[in-house]
């Protein structure tokens, strides 16, 4: 039977060793900003919409604001105490982000050094690193598969938004609260219609964009969509952010710790 050889990590021309650089400007900053930015809001997130519920029956919706991590919310009568509603949906947001293209670079860099920056020199153990090649790496390339799901619970937040305008007596409000679902629900849209995966399933594959009716349309949404790719970076760092704020803000508003400050009609 053939055996397909997968090629060693090419060398490079960088300098060869765990942070070993020609560059002399402080290429570490971004990493380190990126790492700590990430590593607290990943951290809070899981506690947050897995083992905050189950452990200490803290609500995760008050007044008609209900929190990013359960939506839709599912409770079967099926789903035992200790599980929390969260699971259910936040497979889906978590795998959409584990394979995003950018957030691979981002922690391939911050957390395994792969390389630690441009130009920059990695471990001497990447050299047998097979890439995404193999497990378990290679389970990235279901990027694609996650980013159609993720449009799921993107719908619902922006339902959970409109329903957030109105309180539990029915009156209509113009919270804070409110404003951060909003808000939370638009940088999460800008994130996923920023996917590399959509700007290529739009316009990939073409070898022509004038040629038909179906080609220029497809061309449209690609230009409309390369307007928002340039920017995924952006959209991925602040839809994060927001995410975690709305949920703590909800959090904090269903213990009592705040209040919402809203103008009720
Ligand atoms: S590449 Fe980042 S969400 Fe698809």
């Amino acid at each position: 039977m053939a055996v397909t050889e997968v090629p060693a990590k090419p060398v490079g021309t960088a300098r060869q060793g765990l942070g070993q650089t020609s560059r002399r400007d402080a290429w570490w900053v971004a990493p380190g900003v990126q790492a700590t930015v990430f590593t607290i809001c990943a951290t809070y997130l899981f506690v947050s919409g897995i083992l905050w519920t189950p452990i200490f029956g803290t609500a995760y919706e008050v007044d008609g604001y209900l929190s990013p991590l359960f939506s839709p919310l599912i409770t079967p009568d099926w789903l035992p105490s200790w599980i929390s509603p969260g699971l259910l949906i936040l497979w889906i947001p978590l795998g959409f982000r584990a394979t995003c293209y950018y957030y691979r670079k981002a922690y391939y860099r911050f957390y395994f050094a792969d390389p630690p920056g441009c130009a920059v020199g990695e471990p001497k153990v990447h050299r047998w690193y097979r890439m995404e090649t193999a497990l378990p790496f290679i389970l990235q390339n279901v990027h694609r598969y996650f980013l159609y799901l993720a449009f799921i619970p993107l719908f619902f937040l922006w339902v959970d938004a409109a329903i957030g305008l109105r309180d539990h007596e029915g009156h209509l409000r113009f919270g804070l609260g409110g404003a951060l679902l909003f808000v939370n629900a638009a940088l999460l849209t800008g994130y996923s219609l920023s996917c590399h995966s959509l700007r290529h399933l739009l316009g990939g594959r073409l070898d022509c964009f004038s040629c038909t009716a179906r080609a220029r349309a497809r061309h449209t949404a690609w230009r409309a969509a390369t307007w928002f790719n340039v920017k995924h970076m952006e959209w991925a760092w602040a839809s994060l952010i927001s995410v975690t704020a709305t949920d703590l803000y909800i959090r904090l508003l269903a213990l009592g710790v705040i209040g919402d400050p809203a103008i009720r009609l």
